[in-house]
């Protein structure tokens, strides 16, 4: 079966972009592959944090992932940490790729231009991305668009470890989501909806009250010429609603235009698919959060299901390099 790995930072609340880009296709691969999911609770470590604040936010995210649908029966669901594989794997990787390369990846020098403090770690990303990727001899990986690079740099990775010390690792592809698939933000269709606290109207939160839903939808930006039509070139602001209303109702976007002469009704309906979605999600999610020894349990299944493969694989790879046993 195709082994699938896909990695989520803990950072920020989940918004709709996320639930219907990347988790809601989660829950269907943990049906189709062999599929294993991290909260890579490290990499959030390269930018600053507070005492405390990763290990609340692993949790949290953790809960909503469970909440969306994630099921530890039929994927492996681990936090980064967990798995100390990760950190010795990311070693192997840093000694497999050059400044050179990770000087070139736009992720690093997109945030590296906002801080001050620029961490070693954060020109390493990569690398401990690659760590968790090929720990797992992983097929395929779904990301977003703005890791195609990342994976790249993986498969180059593990092109050189594998010429240079023979076969160890599989070769992984990044498996990304068609243009038209993606959430906009409400307050400027043009811009895909993001974690960023810079468009707190424009980003609808998976845990969003109803009400707050139907008024963030209420105000979303659209255009005046009064048709609605599913155009995302001409018409950003109306095709956003479209296809997010499709997205919600498994409908198309055409079709459900066609049903429609007003914005108003539009902005109304689309509201309530995704508060119809929603609701289910916010009802597990507080089931969870009111107790957080389940949590850990099933995590801690996720954990001892993702070393038994890790450990396996970091042998491999020390033994192909040829470090003494201890
Ligand atoms: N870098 C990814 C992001 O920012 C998160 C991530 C870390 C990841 N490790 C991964 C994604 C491994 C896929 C596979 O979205």
């Amino acid at each position: 079966m195709t082994r699938v790995f896909s990695g989520i930072q803990p950072t920020g609340e989940l918004h709709l972009g996320n639930h219907l880009g990347a988790v809601r296709n989660w829950v269907r691969m943990q049906h189709e592959t062999d599929a294993v999911f991290c909260v890579v609770d490290l990499h959030a470590l390269t930018m600053p944090k507070t005492p405390g604040e990763v290990r609340s936010a692993t949790l949290h995210l953790s809960q909503l992932l469970l909440a969306s649908g994630l099921d530890p029966e039929l994927c492996i669901l681990f936090v980064q940490s967990h798995v100390r594989e990760h950190t010795e794997c990311a070693w192997l990787m840093e000694c497999n790729v050059s400044f050179g390369e990770l000087s070139r990846m736009t992720q690093f020098k997109e945030k590296s231009e906002r801080q001050r403090f620029i961490s070693s770690g954060l020109f390493t990303y990569p690398a401990l991305q690659a760590a968790d990727i090929l720990l797992y001899d992983t097929n395929e990986v779904p990301v977003g668009d703005d890791q195609r690079q990342h994976i790249e740099v993986t498969r180059d990775i593990a092109e050189r470890f594998n010429s240079r010390y023979g076969p160890t690792f599989v070769l992984p592809e990044a498996v990304i989501p068609a243009a038209g698939a993606r959430v906009m933000d409400l307050q400027h269709p043009t811009n895909k909806m993001s974690k960023s606290a810079d468009s707190p109207q424009g980003t609808v939160g998976v845990l969003d009250e109803p009400t707050a839903i139907e008024k963030k939808f209420k105000r979303a930006v659209t255009d005046n010429d009064n048709e609605v039509r599913y155009d995302p070139d001409s018409k950003p602001g109306v095709s956003n609603l479209l296809s997010i209303f499709a997205a919600a109702t498994g409908g198309d976007p055409n079709e459900l235009a066609s049903g429609y002469t007003q914005y108003g009704r539009l902005k109304v309906d689309t509201a309530e698919a995704v508060i119809e979605m929603l609701t289910p999600i916010q009802q597990r999610f507080a089931e969870l959060e009111a107790d957080p020894a389940e949590t850990a349990r099933l995590l801690a299944v996720g954990a001892d299901k993702a070393r038994e493969i890790a450990s396996a694989t970091i042998s491999r790879a020390k033994a192909n390099i040829g470090i003494l046993e201890g």
